[in-house]
């Protein structure tokens, strides 16, 4: 039999590019949808006849009942944030269980690396990361540091284990002394919801998820954040802590570079960034207002504004280049509708000096822009591509000229239903 494949489909710019929407259209395609990095620092929002969700550790290919859903091992998972996710998707009558699998090797979010978080945020003052605030940045360190709690610990001799790392996280906070905080509540919820998990299938994903390759099933590797929020690849140090590119897919679910076949990647038709850290192309203008505005850039995580700009060809092409892009999908492209110029970062400068590959430390350059013509049509109600106006096309052919990189799926607005995928 011919063995399955695995299609990645990452975001790779900084996160939010509409990961979520995309997986729920594409899942019909696959038999298995699974995430392999991140945890609840991510938001993906799905929307379709008039209903709204937003995943944060659940895969989003939960919406198809016929399909296993799978949180890799590359995951970090907190126990009561995803019994909360759980309810909401059974409240509105989806059944998740045997079909929800969760790795062993995933490691668990402690309450106290939440505040660990914080503290540590405190400790940076002006130069915070601006992190989700859910522990990310501590429970992956600890993996790192080979003291991190897996959900395999959850079947044997938990309270033991749990009780062992938590003291020894209060004792950093003392030292920090970081002490001004009360996880009771929290942690009542937390021990709740690992019992709670203990009602699902953990498993070893990383043998599964190999097995249904050679049945030949296919799965879809559904990223989390984006290349710029990359560990090794993103704008280091302000970054999340996990490998969310392709090499991360392979990683984070235990499976082989030569099972990897197409690696979507996932841009919107302008940048966002939520967070702090260098962005060259952010717009602190009524233009940067007006694309927030338009485009509702509010983190799904946070409520925090994200910061707004123009699309950047830097960054695009350096995240093809990290990850083996082999198709391209462009999100939110109505949000463009009825700005008479359209701008492209193709270039950055700094002292005089002009850069196309991305620079090691992307702070203090400014973004060289070309110009193009806007359109005044409104995308959202379009079916196919014979409809898009003139200079939408020709915003459409310059990234694909620039990119060297098809652009095949386009999204003219929040819902399933408007997705555009292009005749090639
Ligand atoms: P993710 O983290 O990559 O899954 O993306 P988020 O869900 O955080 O953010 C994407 C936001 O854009 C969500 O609110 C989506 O409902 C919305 N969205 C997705 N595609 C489109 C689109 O083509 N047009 C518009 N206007 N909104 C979109
Ligand atoms: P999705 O999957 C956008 C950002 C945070 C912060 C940095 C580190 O919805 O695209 P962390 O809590 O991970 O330690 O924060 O990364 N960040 C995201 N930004 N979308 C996300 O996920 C993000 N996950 C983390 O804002 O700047
Ligand atoms: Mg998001």
């Amino acid at each position: 039999m011919k063995q399955g494949k695995v299609d990645a489909l990452l975001g790779i710019v900084f996160g939010d590019e509409g990961k979520g929407k995309v997986v729920d259209v594409f899942t019909p395609r696959y038999d298995v949808v699974a995430r392999f990095a991140g945890g609840p620092n991510a938001g993906h929002t799905i929307i379709f006849e008039g209903k709204k969700f937003v995943l944060r550790s659940i895969p989003s290919g939960i919406f198809d009942e016929d399909k296993i859903n799978v949180i890799g091992n590359g995951c970090v998972i907190a126990p009561d944030l995803f019994m909360a996710e759980a309810h909401e998707l059974e409240a509105a009558g989806y059944n998740l269980r045997n079909r929800l699998h969760i790795s062993k090797r995933a490691h668990l979010i402690l309450p106290t690396h939440r505040v660990l978080d914080r503290a540590y945020e405190a400790a940076k003052g002006k130069n915070r990361v601006g992190t989700t605030g859910k522990g990310i940045g501590p429970t992956y360190s600890e993996k790192a540091s080979r003291t991190g709690l897996r959900v395999g610990d959850i079947l044997e001799g938990f309270d033991a284990k749990y009780a062992a790392l938590k003291a020894r996280h209060e004792q950093i906070l003392r030292n920090l002394n970081y002490t001004d905080y009360d996880i009771t509540e929290e942690e009542r919820l937390w021990l709740q919801g690992v019992e709670y998990m203990r009602q699902f299938q953990l498993t070893d994903t990383e043998i599964e998820l190999n097995r249904y390759l050679a049945e030949g099933k296919n799965i879809l590797a559904e990223g989390a954040q984006g290349t710029m929020l990359d560990i090794d690849h993103g704008t280091y140090p302000f970054v999340s802590s996990s490998s969310t590119t392709t090499g991360g897919v392979c990683t984070g679910l235990g499976v082989g570079p030569s099972s990897i076949g197409e690696v979507f990647g996932i841009f919107k038709a302008y940048s966002t960034r939520v967070g702090a850290g260098p962005f060259p192309v952010e717009l602190l203008d009524e233009t940067g207002d007006r694309i927030r505005e338009i485009g509702h850039e509010y983190g799904a995580v946070t409520g925090r504004n994200r910061r707004c700009g123009w699309v950047d060809l830097v960054a695009l092409k350096y995240a093809i280049m990290v990850n083996g892009v082999t198709q391209l999908i462009m999100m939110k492209s109505d949000v463009l509708d009825g700005f008479e110029t359209i701008r492209a970062c193709v270039a950055y400068q700094k002292d005089g000096q002009r850069v196309t590959d991305m620079p090691y430390d992307t702070q203090g350059w400014t973004a060289v822009y070309q110009d193009l013509p806007g359109w005044q049509e409104d995308l959202t109600q379009m079916t196919a591509e014979e409809q898009f106006p003139e200079a939408f096309r020709n915003y459409i052919a310059f990234l694909e000229a620039e990119l060297h990189t098809p652009i095949t799926i386009i999204s003219v607005g929040p819902d399933r239903a408007q997705t555009i995928i292009r005749n090639r």
